[in-house]
């Protein structure tokens, strides 16, 4: 797990993680969370983008995967962004407060990453 801050300060404003690590299969989940009042900046992208680099350059991942509910637009327009490609939908499979939600499965392959997710957002 890593954690966001401003920079130049050292106040934690968030975390980006790689979990549930399969190192058989050279596969891990991304999870990412931040302050609501630092939402809408480009900023869970900016450090999401630098942990999928390192999974896939550092841990020599192949595959990086990411299972929101399917309400959380915030999180699957972070996804599209990063270049995920939506692989499947697990119907009320989460009881949450009462109520069942769907469970979107995302998966992001280093192959894919070499091509579009660099260059889609650091320009390079
Ligand atoms: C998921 C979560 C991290 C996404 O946060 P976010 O602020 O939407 O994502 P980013 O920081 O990448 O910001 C992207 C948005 O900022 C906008 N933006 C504004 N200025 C920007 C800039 N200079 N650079 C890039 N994007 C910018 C983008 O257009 C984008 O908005 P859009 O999606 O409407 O197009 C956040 O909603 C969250 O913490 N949710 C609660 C925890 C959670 O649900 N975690 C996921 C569990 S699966």
């Amino acid at each position: 797990m890593w954690f966001i801050t401003p920079i130049g300060k050292n106040n934690v404003i968030g975390d980006c993680t790689l979990w549930h690590i399969d190192s058989e299969s050279e596969c891990a989940e991304l999870g990412y969370e931040l302050n609501r009042s630092y939402w809408d900046k480009g900023i869970a992208s900016e450090a999401a983008s630098a942990v999928i680099q390192f999974g896939f350059n550092s841990m020599l991942l192949n595959r990086i995967e990411a299972c929101p509910f399917s309400e959380n637009r915030p999180s699957t327009r972070l996804l599209d962004r990063l270049g995920f490609t939506l692989e499947g939908n697990l119907r009320q499979r989460i009881m949450f407060m009462g109520k069942y939600f769907d469970q979107l499965y995302y998966g992001l392959l280093k192959e894919e990453w070499k091509v579009n997710g660099t260059s889609q957002l650091s320009g390079k």
